[in-house]
């Protein structure tokens, strides 16, 4: 294991572990890519969330102020991650929390946050921001109603990007020896890009911040048409990134592009950089991790730094982005391929697997297999070796020309052999082989050729799809 030095001595409590997280490589997801891609891991942090980050340090702004005493309350509308971070730093200091959050956010992080004693309270969705069910406008009214309690206002607290511009930004310059070119973020308050962004341009302005959007959130367009635009919200599946209007917390003057993703796609690079990086990562570190891609593709220069924030982890959405049953009933899953085995186990009938003839039979004995299955091919094998073929259409066009075809032998007339193709194949690309020339495909597996496939089972196959 490589040294690493960090962890050397004990801390003296969980609050200390937060922040400098691994800065690391993306290889199996850039592939092909000449720019160098790197993921900041904020689901290193205890709490598993970059929200960690902002939770300490918003709670120790309204101790300095005086409005948070000995045992108070702290309330806040949070996609889940905030909630985490802030109920971290309470526990240690002995605060109540109390958490509004909205239906649409994973089971998992309502039994997390209840998890550290916090209270939680799911609100509607579908409702706008000023809406009084809406998140936000609840954790404002229970915040005022509350004896001895604060609103972290995360979306409006400016202790939120501040808490990125002394922490993230400064990691991020040093773990890259300054040669960071692009941060690529998402922003949902705001704070992780615009404290972040903040401090790398004062390092060096030529320094790309780039934002990336959920399709359904306005913040790409409100900063594409520089405030001019206000555009409707739509509804998305990512969680903690994009709003419906802009937070105080987000300073788009320090964006200089905004590339927007589908869901689909999000939640398609967390699962690869799951599988394929082993980074267990949740939908918005999907999501920005593949604008990022698209950032280093397009630049395609090995001396740039593109780097990317992966979140927060995987475990929160193990019921919706791994969940294959949520995704396709979302219509989030990629179709599958059905290969070729599939399909060969699919074939109904009463035909055997495989019907075949030897090259020493006579052509009559052929035409008879056929007939008895109702097939209008065979392929001609020896042993386990394919080393012909024959048809119906064949053998008739040779009958016209020779009346004797009947009693010759079938490696005097047999065609080319089919094809063998492997089992894995995809269905799709087997419709390319199969022609006038290939009226058949014989189909192996581990060795050896478990079936044949024809072109009317091919399209029978595809119809019952
Ligand atoms: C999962 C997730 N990703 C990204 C973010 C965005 O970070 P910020 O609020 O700093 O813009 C959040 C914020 O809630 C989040 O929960």
């Amino acid at each position: 294991m490589p040294e690493h030095p960090r962890h050397r001595r004990p801390y003296a409590n969980v609050l200390e572990t937060i922040a400098w997280t691994p800065l690391i490589r993306l290889t199996r997801v850039a592939q092909g890519i000449r720019t160098p891609v790197y993921g900041k891991a904020e689901f290193f942090n205890p709490g598993g969330s970059v929200k960690d980050r902002i939770g300490l340090p918003m709670i120790e702004a309204f101790e300095r102020s005086g409005e948070l005493k000995p045992g108070g309350t702290i309330v806040e509308g949070t996609s889940g991650n905030t909630g985490v971070g802030l109920a971290i730093a309470a526990a240690l200091k002995g605060y109540k929390c109390i958490f509004t959050m909205p239906d649409k956010m994973s089971q998992e992080k309502v039994r997390l946050l209840k998890a550290f004693g916090a209270e939680v309270i799911i609100t509607p969705t579908a409702v706008p921001p000023e809406h009084p069910d809406s998140y936000t406008s609840m954790a404002k009214r229970i915040a005022t109603e509350t004896p001895n309690a604060v609103l972290a206002n995360q979306f409006y607290n400016l202790t939120n990007p501040a808490a990125h511009y002394a922490s993230t930004g400064p990691e991020l310059w040093e773990q890259t020896e300054g040669r960071i070119t692009h941060f690529v973020a998402g922003a949902g308050t705001g704070g992780t890009i615009s404290g972040t962004g903040k401090y790398l341009k004062e390092q060096n302005p030529n320094i790309q911040i780039v934002g990336a959007d959920p399709v359904g959130s306005i913040l790409a367009e409100v900063w594409r048409s520089n405030g001019a635009n206000k555009p409707q919200g739509a509804p998305y599946k990512v969680e903690g990134i994009g709003q419906d209007k802009v937070p105080g917390a987000l300073d788009l003057s320090v964006i200089d592009d905004y590339i927007t993703v589908s869901d689909r796609d999000a939640f398609t690079m967390a699962r690869r950089l799951t599988r394929e990086e082993g980074i267990f990562v949740g939908g918005s570190a999907g999501l920005i991790a593949h604008a990022a891609l698209s950032v280093a593709r397009r630049i395609n220069d090995p001396d740039a730094c593109v780097v990317t924030v992966l979140c927060d982890t995987g475990e929160r959405y193990l019921s919706k982005v791994f969940n294959d049953e949520w995704m396709r009933e979302n219509q989030l899953l990629e179709p599958e391929k059905a290969t070729l085995g599939q399909l060969l186990g699919a074939k109904t009938g009463a035909a055997p697997a495989i019907v075949s003839t030897a090259p020493g039979a006579s052509v009559r004995q052929a035409l008879g297999l056929m007939s008895l299955h109702d097939i209008s091919q065979l392929p001609v094998m020896d042993g386990t070796n394919c080393v012909g073929s024959v048809s119906e259409h064949i053998l008739s066009v040779r009958g016209l020309e020779d009346s004797k075809v009947l009693e010759r032998t079938v490696s005097d007339v047999m065609d080319a052999p089919f094809p063998v193709v492997d089992a894995g194949m995809p269905a799709d690309a087997a419709v390319k082989l199969l022609g006038r020339n290939n009226p058949a495909l014989l189909v192996r597996d581990h060795g050896t050729v478990q079936g044949i496939i024809t072109r009317s089972d091919l399209l029978q196959f595809l119809m019952a799809r």
